[in-house]
């Protein structure tokens, strides 16, 4: 009996821990497109940390508004302690308990941060990698920007500097992950609604179910 109550109290407690999935891949890749149609049927929010990012460097009266421009701009990766406050106060204020965490951690200071603020507060159920050439990645965020995503980046001197960030500090980070068997590859070079089909794979294998 005893027993049992505790198994209850544990689990209730368990549930209480926020999931999160790391999104992950290059520039162009498809994190948002794939994220927003996640978060449509599965119970998950969407955080985008390039959003979070864009949206305080908008805000009036931020101290860090210049130095996010300038970052962005040359695709470079703005410090930790700014980009996991930033979702760690998105998090407490969506209420849930489930988060698509896409575009970090992007680095190695991404990722040292979380782990020393965030990942004892949090369990990582996987990371999805959407795997995209370089040249269909270029041309996808080529096009967008020539669409009008008003993106300071989105331009071909810009995007080479992402690429180049991309390369060197965030595909180790991947490595890492995979090492630990939590990365779920996802091949992005097909369209959306296919890449979808791979993604509810994904999530099915891992026991996450569908509530919409
Ligand atoms: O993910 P997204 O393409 O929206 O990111 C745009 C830019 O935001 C990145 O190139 C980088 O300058 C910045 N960023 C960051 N740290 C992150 C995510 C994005 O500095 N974790
Ligand atoms: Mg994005």
């Amino acid at each position: 009996m005893l027993s049992r109550v505790l198994c209850q109290v544990a689990r209730y407690f368990n549930k209480m821990v926020p999931e999160v999935v790391f999104v992950l891949g290059a520039p162009g890749a498809g994190k948002g497109t794939q994220c927003s149609l996640i978060s449509k049927e599965y119970d998950f929010v969407h955080l985008s940390a390039g959003d979070l990012l864009r949206e305080e460097r908008q805000r009036p009266g931020s101290e860090y508004g210049e130095m996010i421009e300038q970052k962005i701009r040359n695709g470079e990766i703005v410090p930790v302690e700014v980009t996991c406050s930033l979702l760690h106060k998105a998090m407490q204020k969506s209420g849930k308990t489930r988060f698509l965490i896409d575009g970090f951690p992007r680095n190695k200071d991404n990722l040292e941060g979380w782990n020393r603020e965030m990942s004892d507060k949090t369990k990582l159920l996987f990371v999805l990698f959407f795997e995209c050439s370089k040249e269909l990645c270029t041309e996808r965020c080529l096009g967008r920007g020539a669409a009008g995503s008003g993106r300071s980046d989105d331009n071909p001197e810009s995007l080479h500097k992402r690429f180049n960030t991309y390369l060197k500090d965030t595909m180790p980070i991947i490595e890492y992950y995979d090492q630990k068997g939590l990365v779920r590859k996802i091949n992005a070079e097909v369209a959306p609604n296919e890449v979808f089909k791979y993604v509810k794979n994904a999530f099915e294998s891992s026991g996450i179910q569908i509530v919409n």
